[in-house]
């Protein structure tokens, strides 16, 4: 079994959802309580194993380099102040021998581009991906237990959860046949079908474990939904070839492309956090009275 080295993080979308903050800094530099949403997702794909981050940026993306480059100033600046406990968070950020590769997504032609720009930095070999919109908390990180799936079964994985079936239209939504072993094989995958059109109520979030021969696929693959190139469109394609896994991961997910969905998040990681959470809740509780 090859072992899964590379994550891809497609981070060019504009973020149009959550303008106008987005409008010059990226979506996913914004924090969830003391943390930017893209170090939860680095954090995610180390944790699962990932030695080589690749992300594929766009317009308006420079703080992400920034956060994941060494800060020299910052960090003298820390050590000369005796603040060591603000160096390690700040040098910890990037563990030694993990590579961070930056790929300029020119064009905004979707997911599936995104990942199609990746191929040179993966190579012939398996990989993650991971939308940092899709925040997941979870005992075992998110990717970690399907790349665990994919130990076990040595095929394309997809991070599943049913969704309200009115909202389809906001999914990659997968038809499964019989589960056999705790896996589900893939029957069909549509993007973003109306409810009357889905084949399920269970749909894709940002969480793939994808196999190299999706690359010929997402270089062959038309124009789709949103006149994008589609992950989706291509997964499906795969299939004709391969075998590929829903996987109903364990975990709260929270959509953070949305404004409800930060709110959710900020809310729930903040009554969480180790130093805030006492104090945040109480102060919601005072808010009751
Ligand atoms: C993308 C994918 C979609 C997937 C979703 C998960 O859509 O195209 O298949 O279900 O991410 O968040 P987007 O949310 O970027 O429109």
């Amino acid at each position: 079994m090859t072992k899964i080295r590379a994550a891809v993080f497609p981070v060019a979308g504009r973020g149009t959802r959550f303008l106008p903050a987005t409008k010059a800094s990226p979506k996913e530099m914004l924090p969830i309580v003391d943390k930017p949403l893209i170090q939860y997702a680095v954090e995610e794909a180390l944790e699962a194993g990932a030695t080589k981050l690749v992300f594929v940026t766009g317009a308006s993306k420079r703080s992400i380099e920034d956060h994941f480059d060494v800060d020299v100033e910052l960090e003298r600046a820390l050590e000369s102040g005796g603040k060591t406990d603000l160096l390690g968070l700040v040098k910890g950020i990037v563990p030694a021998g993990v590579d961070c590769i930056y790929i300029r997504q020119g064009v905004p032609l979707g997911l599936g581009h995104a990942v199609l720009c990746a191929r040179g930095a993966v190579g012939a070999e398996p990989f993650f991906v991971h939308l940092a919109d899709d925040l997941i908390y979870s005992q075992t990180a998110c990717l970690e237990q399907m790349r665990a799936h994919y130990e076990r079964h040595g095929c394309s994985v997809l991070g599943v959860e049913p969704v309200p079936h009115s909202q389809t239209g906001s999914y990659g939504i997968v038809a499964v046949g019989e589960s056999r072993e705790g896996a589900s094989p893939v029957s069909r995958i549509v993007e973003k079908p109306a409810p009357e059109d889905a084949p399920s109520d269970l749909a894709v979030v940002g969480r793939y474990i994808l196999t190299p021969a999706i690359f010929d696929k997402l270089a062959s693959t038309e124009r789709g939904a949103g006149d994008e190139i589609q992950l989706t469109d291509a997964i499906a394609r795969l299939l004709d070839d391969e075998t590929v896994h829903a996987f109903q991961f364990l975990g709260k997910r929270y959509d953070c492309g949305s404004k409800l969905g930060y709110l959710r998040a900020t809310v729930e990681y903040g009554l969480r956090h180790p130093e805030l959470g006492a104090g945040f809740r109480d102060y919601l509780a005072s808010l009751r009275d």
